[in-house]
C-alpha cells in the first residue's frame, strides 16, 4: 500500500507504476496489457499519461500497449457515461496507440450479454487463445488456469459500496468461474453493467486500486482492516501483485498506517 498525501501525488505514483511496468513487460514479452478502470478517480492518470510535458508519455511504449477495459456501462461510446469515451477523451486520442490495440466494450449492443460473450471472446483473441477451451467451462466448474488471459495490470477503483470494476455487492456476477466477462443487472443504479469476472482479474500480474476522497475512507478500512472481507473489492485477490495506492483522504480511517514520500 503507498498512500500519497493528496490526489495530484496520488496520481503521479500511478503513472510511475504503469509506466514502470510498460517497460518492464515490453522488455520481458514484447508488449504491454492494461486494463483501464471508469468512474471519476482515474481521469487524473490518464490525463498525466498523455501529457507531452511529463515523462511517462514518451516512456509507454504505446506501439506494444493493448488497452482493455475492466467493465463498461450499457450505453454507447460517445455516452457521457462512457467508461471508454472518458479514457479517450483523457487518454486513447492523445497517445500513438494503433487503434487496433484498443479493445473496448461494445457496450452499445442492446443485449449486454452478447457485448460481455463478444468481449470475452476479443479478449481471448488477443491472448491467442481462440474461441472457448474444450467443452464449456460451466460443465468443468470454471476455467482452467491454462484458459484465463493474463494482463499485465488491471487498474481498478472502489466504490462507496465497496464494488469494483461493475462487480457490485450480492451480484450473481461475482460468483462467475466460467466466463471472463459477464453482463449483470445493477439494481441500485436501475442499469446493466458489462464487467470482467474475478477469475479474469486474479489472473493478473497485477492488479493496482486508485482510491481518492475522503468519501472512500471508511470502505477503504472495511476492506483492508475490517468487516469487509465479503464486499467485492475484497474478493480480488490476484495471484500476482495487488497494490493500493491512496491520497491521505482516504486512507484516514486506516490504523497505524503512514504517507508515502516519493
Ligand atoms: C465504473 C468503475 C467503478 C469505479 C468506482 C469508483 O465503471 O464506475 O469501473 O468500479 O472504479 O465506482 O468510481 P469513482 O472513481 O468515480 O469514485
Amino acid at each position: 500500500m503507498l498512500i500519497a498525501p493528496d490526489s495530484a501525488a496520488l496520481v503521479r505514483l500511478a503513472a510511475e507504476e504503469v509506466a514502470r511496468r510498460a517497460e518492464s513487460a515490453v522488455i520481458a514479452r514484447g508488449r504491454f496489457t492494461l486494463a483501464l478502470s471508469g468512474g471519476s478517480t482515474p481521469k487524473g492518470l490518464y490525463t498525466l499519461l498523455a501529457d507531452p510535458a511529463e515523462p511517462f508519455r514518451a516512456r509507454i511504449p504505446w506501439r506494444q500497449t493493448h488497452v482493455f477495459f475492466g467493465d463498461e456501462r450499457h450505453v454507447p461510446p460517445d455516452h457521457p457515461d462512457s467508461n471508454y469515451g472518458m479514457a479517450r477523451a483523457t487518454l486513447l486520442a492523445k497517445v500513438p496507440i494503433p487503434p487496433e490495440n484498443v479493445h473496448r466494450i461494445r457496450a452499445e449492443r442492446t443485449d449486454p450479454a452478447s457485448a460481455a460473450l463478444e468481449y470475452e471472446q476479443e479478449l481471448r483473441l488477443a491472448f491467442g487463445m481462440g474461441a472457448a477451451g474444450t467443452g464449456p467451462a460451466e460443465a468443468r466448474g470454471g476455467l482452467g488456469p491454462g484458459e484465463l488471459p493474463r494482463l499485465d495490470l488491471v487498474l481498478l477503483g472502489l466504490g462507496s459500496d465497496g464494488h469494483t470494476a461493475s462487480l457490485f455487492p450480492g451480484a450473481t456476477a461475482l460468483e462467475e468461474r466460467a466466463h471472463l466477462v459477464v453482463a449483470t443487472w445493477v439494481e441500485r443504479l436501475k442499469t446493466h453493467r458489462i464487467t470482467l469476472t474475478l477469475p479474469l482479474l486474479d489472473a493478473a500480474r497485477a492488479v493496482v486500486f486508485l482510491v481518492a476522497g475522503a468519501e472512500k475512507a471508511g470502505r477503504v478500512a472495511d476492506v483492508l482492516q475490517g468487516s469487509g472481507a465479503a464486499l467485492p473489492a475484497s474478493r480480488v485477490r490476484p495471484g500476482g501483485e495487488l497494490i493500493w495506492l491512496l491520497d491521505s483522504a482516504a486512507a484516514a480511517a486506516l490504523r497505524g498506517e503512514r504517507e508515502a514520500h516519493p
